[in-house]
């Protein structure tokens, strides 16, 4: 008997180079995983035609079309809902989500971060370590909770923030560590290795106490 795939549907708004990073790790190591849909919010995301190259079904949901941010997520929601995936996974889906929207798919939605969290919530992530005059900066992958960029995180990778960094230099460097990252948080939660239990996160049965970091991994 077939084993079915584990399913997940990613949303975007942009480029997509996370979701890519995501198709090819699906297709090199042959992973039972199923993208069953890339929705985005914006009808030019460069993500849709990536999705389109890799025979993925999308859909775009404008948010412009919609009165009330209630809306909109009731209707991104429902569509996602049509595909009963066992995994949500945001990848550059630049709008802030409702509480209700949130709370529908508790441990069982997943983001990436372009900061060390909880340092850097938000936006302009780059140039506020820059200006903070870090040593290191990073990405992480974590559980979606309602409060923004504060679920549990799963795994980080760390960077270096040299002298001659600008926030294009540095939002490079990191996103090579998130292309590492997002694919490798979703195999784990694919393989059941990682499980969410009421807010908290285990690995291989054991609790995380604190975020995975890339490269302390033996892989
Ligand atoms: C990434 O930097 C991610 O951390 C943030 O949005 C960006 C998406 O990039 N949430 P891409 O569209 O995957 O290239």
């Amino acid at each position: 008997m077939k084993i079915k795939p584990f399913q997940i549907v990613i949303l975007i708004s942009g480029n997509g180079s996370n979701l890519q990073a995501i198709i090819d790790q699906i297709e090199d190591n042959d992973l039972p995983i199923q993208i069953a849909a890339v929705i985005s919010n914006k009808a030019d995301a460069y993500g849709l035609q990536r999705a389109d190259i890799a025979g993925i079904a999308t859909r775009v949901i404008d948010n412009k079309a919609y009165e009330s941010r209630d809306a909109f997520d009731a209707a991104v929601q429902q569509t996602i809902d049509k595909y009963a995936p066992d995994l949500v996974v945001l990848a550059g889906f630049m709008r802030i989500l409702t509480d209700d929207f949130v709370n529908h798919y508790l441990g069982k939605m997943i983001n990436i971060h372009p900061s060390l969290l909880p340092e850097y919530r938000g936006l302009n992530t780059h140039q506020r370590a820059i200006d903070d005059k870090k040593k290191h900066h990073g990405a992480s992958v974590h559980y979606v909770t309602p409060e923004l960029d504060d679920g549990p995180i799963i795994l980080q990778s760390a960077v270096s923030i040299d002298e001659n960094d600008d926030a294009t230099s540095l939002a490079q460097k990191v996103h090579r560590e998130e292309h590492r990252i997002y694919p490798l948080a979703i195999r784990w939660i694919a393989e059941r290795r990682l499980q969410w239990k009421q807010g908290e996160i285990y690995l291989d049965g054991e609790k995380l106490e604190s975020p995975k970091i890339y490269q302390e991994l033996d892989c």
